[in-house]
């Protein structure tokens, strides 16, 4: 199938931001036939179409939806994650950006679907203009009816408030999210309770995607049939693939789920850099396994990643040439890491700093080869052992990178420098780029 316009529908228009705009090109239809459902049959609809969570697992949502007991007395929530902290990852930017009534109508939806009346956008802190856009789109939206009392006299009342967040990568974690939000210290909750039965201010909550929300509204206007003739059997429906790295033109492109990655990269981005060639890519986030050239023609669902050893996440493909070291990229990722472990559990605070300490020494020429075992084992003790999958996701990197580059970590080691024709990794000065960068922290504690 080609690349299709769902999502990105409104993406080239220049006023498909503004309400007008939106009703114009067939905006607020789907929430019409909605408003006409019994909340219980958009639940089946949005079960039957097997949309998936596009927040990075890949959760059934009909299915969390159900999860929400309706019996309790208590009002009933839903939370937007707009924190979009995955490194690599930018579509949700985007889809507030350019279409923030879609989400809007998405939420209106999902609220009706769920009899939740009192919703909230957690946006990441650092996205000023898609708060400008959301902003400027909530208040147009109440101020034609379109939210707050009563909306298109069917008696069905709906609040949004936007939340900036502080900005913690930690905090786009569901339950992280839900304490930030409630003005604590965004680290993560132990479950159970999960949020669909008690989350924020221990009501039934839902916490879903902003892309996964957005995709809602295409459910209800053209029908669960529809849906499903796009992508996989287990992988339906559209989904916004982010590239970036060393292509040609990296952006944003949406394509049915299940495309090959081969496909997106030459068709939409018009292939690797002139003179580069592919070496190593990440499928989902800088926290999804690394893949190598050898993987490119598996399909981008769930399903096909997970069977090559990795995680579709977000959907956010980060392509590298042969002209990176790993070793640097992976380093550049662990800080990511290290600087934002929540530091409520061990296995995540302390194997995490460790692992950049040990992949700092070398990548400084410094490292020894017992440190290849050092890295394995470490990162075999957070994996499974952290609190939230932070830690898991901070291994992927490693791992994978020794799975399949181990030839380059031998190089660096045994020579003291990456190989000849490496440029320097954004962020990350190699020992060979001329620069000069302090030696690592002594591994023996911290100083
Ligand atoms: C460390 C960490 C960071 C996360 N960051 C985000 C994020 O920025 N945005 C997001 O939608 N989900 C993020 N998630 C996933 C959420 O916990 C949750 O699964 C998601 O919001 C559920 O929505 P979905 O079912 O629509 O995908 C993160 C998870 C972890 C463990």
């Amino acid at each position: 199938m080609p690349e299709v316009k769902v999502l990105s529908k409104r993406f080239d228009m220049d006023n498909g931001h503004t309400l007008q705009g939106y009703l114009d090109s067939g905006g607020f239809a789907a929430l019409r036939t909605a408003l006409d459902t019994a909340p219980a049959d958009l639940i089946a609809q949005v079960k039957d179409s097997g949309l998936r969570g596009r927040g990075g697992a890949g959760f059934p949502t009909g299915m969390k939806w159900g999860f929400v007991p309706q019996d309790l007395g208590k009002p009933i929530y839903l939370v937007i994650n707009a924190d979009e902290g995955e490194p690599g990852t930018f579509k949700d930017r985007e889809l507030m950006e350019r279409d923030p009534f879609l989400l809007l109508e998405g939420m209106l939806i999902s609220g009706r679907a769920l009899n939740c009346h009192r919703s909230f956008i957690f946006l990441r802190g650092e996205y000023l203009w898609p708060g400008v856009r959301l902003e400027e789109a909530i208040a147009e939206a109440y101020a034609n009816g379109w939210l707050g009392k009563d909306i298109l006299g069917s008696g069905f009342d709906f609040d949004v408030t936007l939340h900036y967040a502080a900005g913690a990568y930690i905090c786009g974690e569901e339950t992280a999210l839900l304490d930030a939000l409630e003005g604590r210290r965004g680290q993560p909750r132990l479950r159970p309770p999960f949020p669909a039965v008690a989350g924020l201010y221990a009501c039934p909550t839902v916490v879903n995607n902003v892309e996964t929300i957005a995709t809602v509204p295409s459910i209800i206007a053209n029908g669960t049939d529809w849906f499903r003739s796009m992508g996989t059997e287990k992988s339906p429906g559209p989904k916004l693939f982010c590239v970036s790295g060393e292509v040609v033109r990296p952006g944003n492109y949406e394509w049915p789920m299940g495309t090959p990655a081969r496909t997106i990269v030459e068709e939409s981005c018009g292939g690797m850099l002139p003179g580069r060639t592919l070496k190593f890519w990440a499928p989902g986030g800088s926290s999804t396994p690394l893949l190598t050239a050898d993987h490119l023609d598996i399909g981008m669902d769930f399903d096909a990643i997970a069977a090559a050893g990795s995680l579709l996440g977000t959907g956010a493909m980060m392509m590298y040439s042969d002209r990176t070291s790993v070793v640097d990229a992976v380093l550049n990722w662990t800080r990511f890491y290290e600087h934002e472990s929540c530091g409520k559990c061990t296995p995540c605070r302390e194997g995490v700093f460790w692992l950049a300490q040990v992949l700092q020494r070398i990548s400084d020429g410094q490292g020894r080869m017992e440190d290849l075992q050092v890295l394995d084992d470490v990162c075999d003790n957070i994996f499974g052992r952290s609190f939230c999958a932070l830690g898991d996701g901070a291994t992927s990197p490693i791992k994978a990178s020794l799975q399949y580059f181990r030839d380059e970590y031998v190089h660096l080691i045994e020579h003291g420098r990456v190989p000849d024709g490496f440029e320097p990794h954004a962020g990350v000065v190699t020992q060979n780029s001329g620069h000069h960068r302090p030696p690592s922290l002594a591994v023996v504690g911290r100083s």
